[in-house]
């Protein structure tokens, strides 16, 4: 058992918060010096320097990822009663926030090996589980009898889903394509179709963002934003997460109250500068697991980083059978992990209504049996990892031996 300094955390927000005190208490200052604590300056200016980041036309803040991926639905026109096609295998803000959205969710498998929405099988399902209606030329679900109208990939752990293929079959079904970049703040993707990387955020008709603190990008409380290139959007955003305003007391409809608060907006500009840089250290703490448990990939599966994809590991994720072993033994020695996502959405007990069964999305389902989360951090330290790797190259060579 190891010691509380020998310890390795899952994630360490203390330390890169130390470093930053200063700085972020100065943000605070400012704040309360002017009393500026809901929308102004730092707001205005955290969204010009995070659309730049994801080389998008627009940010608008907002106060969770859950409200970013609700409004860029709702902004990019899915309307009431239309279906929204999404992965099983994601935090269930992302279906929570399509039905807040007034729509109703299906969902497509993931694939093996990038954990990502499948393409193959998003194809597979517009094209015998949907129509196109002849009168009015819209995608409709066969069995459901209601408009198919949008799309969301989730860039899940920090990795930018098969964006060409997705867009493409978006574009020949006219479907909104809104992206779930909740855990993928600055990764990247080829994009063959147009020869050249892309940013997350900056490929669908919008893109939703999460700012909770243990993201990539975390304020040091709740927050969120969503990305566009199209003013019309933009400013549809902007009025949902302002009770539906665009001038004070004019409603012309009825929004939320869904607005980043300029303390956070604040924090998130003193932490943007560094994003990159922390970004590259996620890169290199990967690239040295990937080292290091190379020679045990016959007992464990690690993740797959396509050519076309620079993952920003906002999670590390490995795969076992035996998954609960390896975490206790983990534990034993003083390692801490994670499980991202132990249970499906289609089998949760949320969405029971939707009667689906265990088979329905196989890949997610083992995946979701299988995936053990290791600490990953800027600041993860090189003999830390070698100590993570030991613990794992321990449990395999039991493993092999039974
Ligand atoms: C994939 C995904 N989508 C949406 C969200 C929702 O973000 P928030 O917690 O900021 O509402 C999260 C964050 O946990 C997420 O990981």
């Amino acid at each position: 058992m190891a010691d509380a300094k020998n310890k390795i955390p899952f994630l360490d927000l203390v330390t890169m918060h130390e470093e930053l005190e200063p700085e972020l208490v100065s943000v605070f200052q400012g704040v309360l010096r002017t009393a500026g604590f809901v929308g102004g300056p730092m707001v205005e200016g955290f969204e010009r320097d995070f659309a730049r980041f994801c080389d998008s036309k627009y940010c608008v803040g907002l106060a969770s990822g859950t409200d970013a991926v609700r409004f860029a639905l709702m902004a990019a026109g899915v309307q009431a009663g239309d279906i929204v096609v999404t992965v099983p295998h994601t935090f269930i803000a992302t279906t929570e926030a399509i039905t807040q959205a007034g729509a109703r969710i299906d969902f497509v498998d993931i694939d093996e090996r990038t954990y990502c929405m499948d393409p193959g099988k998003l194809q597979s399902y517009l094209s015998t589980k949907c129509y196109v209606d002849q009168a009015s030329g819209r995608l409709y679900h066969r069995e459901f009898k209601a408009p198919v109208t949008a799309v969301v990939p989730v860039h899940i752990y920090g990795q930018v889903a098969d964006m060409d293929p997705i867009v493409e079959l978006a574009e020949r079904y006219g479907l909104i394509v809104v992206e779930d970049a909740c855990q993928a703040h600055g990764a990247q993707y080829f994009s063959k179709k147009q020869n050249r990387w892309r940013k997350a955020g900056s490929i669908g008709h919008a893109a939703a963002f999460s700012f909770y603190p243990g993201k990539n990008l975390g304020a040091c409380g709740e927050g969120g934003a969503a990305t566009t290139d199209s003013e019309p959007i933009a400013q549809k955003m902007r009025m949902l997460r302002d009770h539906g305003q665009a001038k004070k007391y004019y409603h012309d409809m009825e929004g939320y109250n869904g607005r980043l608060d300029s303390i956070q907006a604040g924090i998130l500009g003193v932490k943007l500068p560094r994003l990159a840089q922390w970004n590259e250290q996620r890169r290199e703490c990967a690239r040295r697991y990937q080292e290091l448990l190379a020679p045990l990939s016959g007992s464990i599966t690690l993740p797959y980083e396509p050519a076309s994809s620079k993952s920003v590991y906002h999670l590390y994720v490995v795969r076992t059978p035996y998954r609960s072993e390896l975490q206790e033994q983990l534990n034993q020695a003083g390692v801490g992990t994670g499980i991202h996502y132990p249970i499906p959405l289609h089998l949760q007990k949320a969405y029971a209504a939707m009667n689906h069964k265990p088979g329905d999305f196989p890949v997610c389902e083992q995946v979701a049996a299988e995936c053990l989360s290791l600490p990953m951090f800027p600041g993860l330290r090189a003999n830390q990892q070698a100590n993570v790797a030991e613990t794992i190259a321990e449990f395999a060579a039991v493993r092999s031996s039974n």
